[in-house]
């Protein structure tokens, strides 16, 4: 065997790995000499999965594991349909498909609509994996920079037009944003849609943070808008609506069937998604309403405990997000990353220490987000006031000395 066989593709050597996880081996330092590491970086909900999901895994009662329909079980299709007609949208059969996470839904798109070196707008700082997807689809990310002081909204309609050239294909938000929290207003949404309608590009929207929109705000999703509904391709997905992240179920749905059926061949090829958890997520369409309310609240009061705490905090940037459970905050100090690192190696209060997200890797424009980290309130109350303090502290010692 020649050394040429193992080389890699210069895909994957141009890839980088997850800035949410890159500290990861600092974390497990920590850990290990004792402390105790409040997890900032990460968006995985500690809140409990609904037990409606493990019941109909519990239930089944099948003697065979088959394999199911690679657009997905009926009955989750059909509860999907139902979750649907409930937010006022009509979907049939044809216009889902169901995904291993609205991961697998975000590249299969992007394989579906982008030829090699086709580009699509993202606004900036954007969900990492966004461009590792990009990446593997041989496309490319152009980003729009959204900005901390404005709260995240998007620029006006001209500084879209001046990214958009002959190879946009599409636009893609994240909506309630992760990483920054921004839920766009009906204005910013019909902006977008008269864009992709005069340059003729689709609209990929990311809802899986759909219910987690705070302060009394209304959602708006493009698929309100009839005039571009052929050129919606909606990213869902039960991850975060119900805390079932390793459920692996997402959701594809457009209203052009024909991106769906393009996408089918993809779906075909992978087989299908996992049968029992199809089952469990099927039955999560009962979930009450009371679950979705106190879960926000839950969020919300999460979302004011850090704001209130990091906004004391002198000469830290902050701007209160309205949904998802992030938010981007600037700090005083010219490395991020550095400061980062530092706190998981060097400082520990109460044999407490945190672990936060640079925002670097968030942007693709480089130079932006150096000095800025992205915080999920996927923690307890209390534990977040100590991530504050803790925050607060390590500050004034980081910046004693360096
Ligand atoms: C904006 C956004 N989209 C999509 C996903 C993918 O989620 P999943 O594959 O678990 O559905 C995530 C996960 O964090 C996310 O934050």
């Amino acid at each position: 065997m020649g050394l040429n066989s193992m080389k890699l593709s210069n895909r994957v050597n141009e890839m980088k790995y997850s800035p949410i996880r890159k500290l990861a081996t600092y974390a497990d330092a920590a850990r290990s000499k004792g402390l105790r590491v409040l997890g900032l970086n990460i968006g995985q909900p500690d809140i409990e999965t609904p037990s409606l999901f493990f019941d109909a895994v519990r239930n089944f009662d099948g003697t065979v594991l088959k394999y199911s329909e690679s657009r997905g079980e009926k009955n989750l299709l059909d509860s999907f349909i139902l979750y649907y007609k409930d937010l006022g949208m009509d979907f049939q059969h044809n216009n889902l498909l169901v995904t291993n996470g609205g991961s697998e839904g975000l590249y299969f798109t992007l394989y579906a609509i982008c030829n090699p070196g086709d580009e699509v707008i993202v606004p900036e700082p954007f969900y990492t994996n966004y461009s590792s997807f990009t990446d593997i689809a041989g496309c490319k990310v152009t980003p729009i920079t959204t900005y901390g002081e404005d709260g995240f909204h998007l620029p006006s309609k001209e500084k879209f037009k001046e990214v958009i050239n002959e190879k946009t294909r599409a636009i893609l938000i994240s909506n309630p944003s992760n990483p920054t929290g921004v839920v766009y207003t009906r204005e910013e949404i019909e902006m977008l849609a008269e864009l992709c309608i005069e340059h003729d590009l689709y609209l990929i929207s990311d809802e899986v943070y759909r219910e987690f929109v705070y302060d009394g705000l209304e959602f708006f999703s493009p698929l309100e808008i009839e005039s571009i509904s052929q050129r919606v391709i909606l990213i869902d997905s039960i991850s975060k609506r119900y805390s079932a992240c390793g459920a692996r179920i997402g959701l594809v749905a457009s209203k052009n069937t024909s991106i769906i059926d393009a996408i089918m061949k993809m779906a075909q090829a992978r087989l299908c998604v996992p049968t029992l958890e199809q089952l469990g997520a099927a039955a999560l369409y009962h979930t009450p309403q009371s679950y979705f309310d106190s879960v926000k609240e839950e969020y919300q009061a999460r979302r004011d405990v850090l704001f209130e705490g990091l906004s004391a905090i002198p000469d830290v940037q902050v701007k209160k997000p309205t949904g998802a459970f992030y938010m981007i905050i600037g700090l005083p100090i010219s490395s991020a990353e550095d400061f980062c690192r530092w706190m998981l190696e060097e400082f520990s209060y109460k044999y407490t220490t945190i672990m936060m997200a640079p925002a670097e890797g968030f942007y693709s424009t480089k130079g932006l987000g150096a000095n800025e980290v992205r915080l999920s309130y996927c923690i307890n109350i209390q534990d977040l006031k100590l991530a504050v303090e803790i925050l607060e502290l390590a500050l004034k010692e980081y910046m004693k000395s360096h």
